[in-house]
């Protein structure tokens, strides 16, 4: 089967379109929130990754999402750039058309509740409403461009008749995207492979869209049943990087691509992702909401190609493929991925960061390039996680509050003191606190440079790399009437580390103060 779409021009039944929801799905997880500057490089990342389409936001949430879903647009080339909005939400579609107005290729993605239950008590609707709805929104944003996504919400527990009915109306009215998301995590690989060879085999149109498919993970499913509804006929999936997203989150758009990869015996299908940029993905998703994934994470974990028992190193030297179905390099990791030393140069650090993705200004360099050399100074080897857990705290818009010293001391026997000096406002400020260990007294001493009342929700240590020597990555969570950010850092000390997650989330949170709050979602 062939046809032709909006976006995608003519394609085969054998082409699988890689739909990356870490910017809307993944940034609704507590915790996950991204600034603009934040978004702006992963869309950019994703794009360069292949992904075919990147869902960029929910514009009509709120300016700041409305703001970041336009800029992607105006600067991503080479994906799909959509955004989302309700079938029938007041303002949603004309949003979502405004924000992706600048695209090369804009999308907009509509969606309305379909399950018995969720038209009951959470829309507080009849089906037949439902239905002329889906036909509204769909002609509207068909109006506002020609690639439009229709979503059944809570598709996998909808009346099998009526699902078929609220598919047909959406191709009718020009949907030519259909996806039928598993929203709460409930169906089994078996319900999903059903419902998709239903919809293709019931429902007039079928040949003629795109069917896409769209699991959370609730009960650890959600890469199963994805590969599911692809043997169902599903040619879209709709995932995540690092399986981010709601409550247990989505399915993991490495784990996805990586077993059609290795599977291709049973998944016979194409896709445009460049699978040795997984791992970069994954890392910068990790640096930038401060959230590592499990050690024992499929692919991207750093346990996913560790050989721990005799019997397996035995194996794996003889032959990797005693003990590796696929290889490591084929998804980024690199045999030893040992870089710069300390007699590295300028040069040598610039062609490392465009290596790893990162093109950024000389300002911003030079600081990047001090770092690295104070770093090479306290630590035997630099490893490219170091790199980029370093740019990545460099390249941030540290705005109004910068990092410029910490002195501190402590012991067993006496209070901790902490001489810090901070640049506010362009102007140095020095203080000193005491606390209860250095952080504590790190801390106060910001409190008392720059006073304010938010609460310090959470801080959590991490280390970039292995050995007494690695650099600490911390992310500290602040709260303020409500609102809620995370501030990430890295550095040789753990404290100084600290000390840069708590101005990064304090310079987030003065941005957050001047922006207006997002307007109810909660009616339909
Ligand atoms: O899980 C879900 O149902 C969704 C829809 C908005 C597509 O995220
Ligand atoms: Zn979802």
């Amino acid at each position: 089967m062939t046809f032709e779409h909006p976006s995608f021009g003519r394609i085969t039944d054998d082409r699988v379109f890689i739909f990356d929801t870490t910017l809307r799905d993944g940034e609704q997880s507590p915790g996950f929130s991204m600034n603009l500057e934040e978004k702006l490089r992963m869309a950019a990342a994703l794009a360069d990754l292949g992904v075919d389409v990147i869902e960029a936001g929910f514009p009509v949430a709120s300016k700041g999402d409305f703001q970041s879903v336009a800029e992607i647009a105006r600067v991503v080339k080479g994906s799909v750039v959509c955004a989302l909005a309700r079938s029938g939400g007041k303002n949603d579609i004309q949003a979502a058309g405004d924000a992706i107005r600048h695209a090369e290729r804009g999308r907009i993605h509509n969606f309305i509740s379909t399950s018995p239950l969720h038209m009951k008590y959470k829309l507080r609707m009849e089906p037949e409403t439902v239905l002329e709805i889906i036909t509204t929104g769909n002609k509207a944003a068909r109006n506002l461009t020609n690639d439009v996504e229709w979503s059944a919400e809570d598709g996998s527990r909808t009346e099998p008749d009526f699902l078929c009915r609220c598919v047909e109306a959406a191709i009718k009215a020009g949907a030519t995207t259909i996806n039928i998301p598993d929203t709460v995590g409930y169906a089994t690989p078996e319900d999903m492979e059903r419902i998709f060879s239903m919809l293709k085999e019931r429902v007039p149109g079928a040949d003629q869209v795109i069917f896409s498919a769209h699991n959370h993970n609730d009960l650890g499913l959600g890469v199963a049943n994805t590969l599911a509804c692809l043997r169902g006929g599903a040619r879209q999936i709709e995932c995540t990087i690092n399986g981010i997203g709601e409550r247990a989150g989505n399915a993991a758009l490495e784990e996805i691509v990586m077993a059609i990869r290795t599977r291709h015996d049973q998944y016979p299908y194409t896709n445009r992702i460049e699978t040795t940029k997984l791992l970069k993905l994954s890392k910068m998703l990790s640096t930038t909401t401060g959230f590592d994934v499990q050690p024992n994470k499929a692919i991207v974990g750093r346990n996913a190609f560790a050989h721990e028992s005799g019997i397996h190193q035995d194996g794996v030297l003889k032959n990797a493929a005693t003990y590796e179905i696929m290889t490591p390099e084929s998804v980024g990791w690199s045999k030893t991925s040992l870089v710069l030393g300390k007699h590295s140069g300028r040069a040598a650090f610039r062609d490392k960061l465009a290596a790893l993705g990162y093109t950024i200004s000389d300002e911003k360099m030079n600081e990047a390039f001090q770092r690295f050399k104070d770093l090479a100074d306290s630590k035997k080897v630099v490893y490219d996680e170091d790199i980029i857990a370093l740019v990545d705290d460099e390249v941030r818009d540290h705005a109004r509050i910068r990092f410029l010293s910490l002195d501190v001391s402590s012991g067993s026997q006496r209070a901790a003191e902490a001489t810090l000096v901070l640049e506010i406002d362009g102007e140095a400020v020095e203080t000193t606190a005491n606390g209860n260990g250095p952080v504590d007294a790190a801390f106060n001493a910001i409190r008392s440079a720059f006073p304010h009342d938010a609460r310090l929700a959470l801080f959590s240590v991490g280390a970039v790399t292995e050995g007494t020597d690695a650099q600490a990555r911390t992310t500290v969570r602040l709260e303020e009437d409500g609102k809620m950010v995370d501030g990430q850092g890295a550095d040789a000390d753990t404290v100084v580390s600290a000390v840069r997650s708590y101005i990064h989330a304090l310079n987030k949170l003065l941005v957050k103060r001047t922006r207006s709050e997002p307007e109810s979602l909660l009616a339909e």
